[in-house]
């Protein structure tokens, strides 16, 4: 029996899909993107069609079936079905695609963005590069002063932070298991260990919402504390992480 010529060319491309499958998913474990694929196979198609319509003759017979398909009276039946079945299959390809999957999107964040050189905090116009902890000086200076002014940054931390970033600055608060991303574990060497006393002003002042584009997608929920908290309060609960967790803010100058 003769295979019907577009048969033939369907049982091609079908074939050659099949084969591109194998190498792209198993071979390649999809290393190539799918995209590829579906530019490959437009060649393949177009190759296909320009082989099967070499002829006259052999135009016309690719095309037979599909002529009778619409023109044969006695078709009518299997034509009223096809008529029927394309729209819908095509319908419903446009509506799988528009579902949502259930997979969380891949989000590639920067952690630590690089910070603006200058911010507006409290209102003002701060030089993030000059900027530095008023209170830094009186841990030389003055000892005792200093341990008062942490214990105060750490009523403020048990008041507003434990809840979230944990009452060991471990970042498993009681709210954590909840947030995503996840708040910062403060004990971790890549967090304020890292940073400058600025950065983590800047940071706390204007949370989530005060993070620059390139940080985005970013659906930090640290809150803008700048609305709840004073300056004074931010700077002493920025003594109270370094202090907890025996980590020293990175500065400019070298130790
Ligand atoms: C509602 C939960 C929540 C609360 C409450 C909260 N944070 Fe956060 N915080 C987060 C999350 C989530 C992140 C990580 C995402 C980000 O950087 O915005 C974060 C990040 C931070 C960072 C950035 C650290 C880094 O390495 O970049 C600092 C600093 C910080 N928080 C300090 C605080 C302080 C201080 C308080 C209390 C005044 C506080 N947070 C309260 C959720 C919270």
């Amino acid at each position: 029996m003769k295979i019907p010529r577009l048969l033939q060319a369907t049982l091609v491309v079908v074939g050659v899909y099949a084969v591109f499958r194998l190498i792209f998913d198993v071979l390649l474990d999809h290393l190539i993107p799918a995209s590829l694929l579906t530019m490959y196979m437009f060649f393949v198609v177009a190759g296909v069609f320009m082989v099967f319509t070499f002829t006259e003759k052999g135009a016309a017979e690719l095309v037979a079936p599909i002529k009778a398909l619409v023109e044969d009276p006695s078709k009518r039946m299997i034509r009223n079905i096809v008529f029927v079945l394309v729209p819908l299959a095509a319908g419903y390809g446009a509506y799988s695609q528009a579902l949502p999957g259930l997979e969380a999107p891949v989000e590639l964040r920067s952690i630590h963005p690089a910070p603006p050189s200058t911010a507006k905090i409290f209102g003002k116009r701060v030089d993030l590069l000059s900027l530095e902890n008023p209170y830094r000086k009186l841990e030389k200076e003055d000892p005792d002063r200093f341990a008062e002014l942490v214990a105060e940054g750490g009523a403020v931390y048990i008041k507003n932070c434990q809840y979230c970033h944990g009452d060991k600055l471990d970042g498993q608060g009681p709210y954590a298991q909840g947030l995503n991303p996840l708040p910062l574990n403060f004990q971790d060497i890549g967090t304020i260990a890292q940073l400058q006393e600025s950065y983590l002003f800047w940071r706390i002042s204007t949370g989530g919402p005060g993070l620059p584009a390139e940080a985005t997608p970013w659906n930090s929920s640290m809150p803008v504390w700048q609305n709840f908290l004073t300056e004074d309060e931010i700077w002493k609960v920025i003594l109270y992480l370094y202090d907890y967790t025996g980590h020293r803010p990175r500065s400019w100058e070298a130790h």
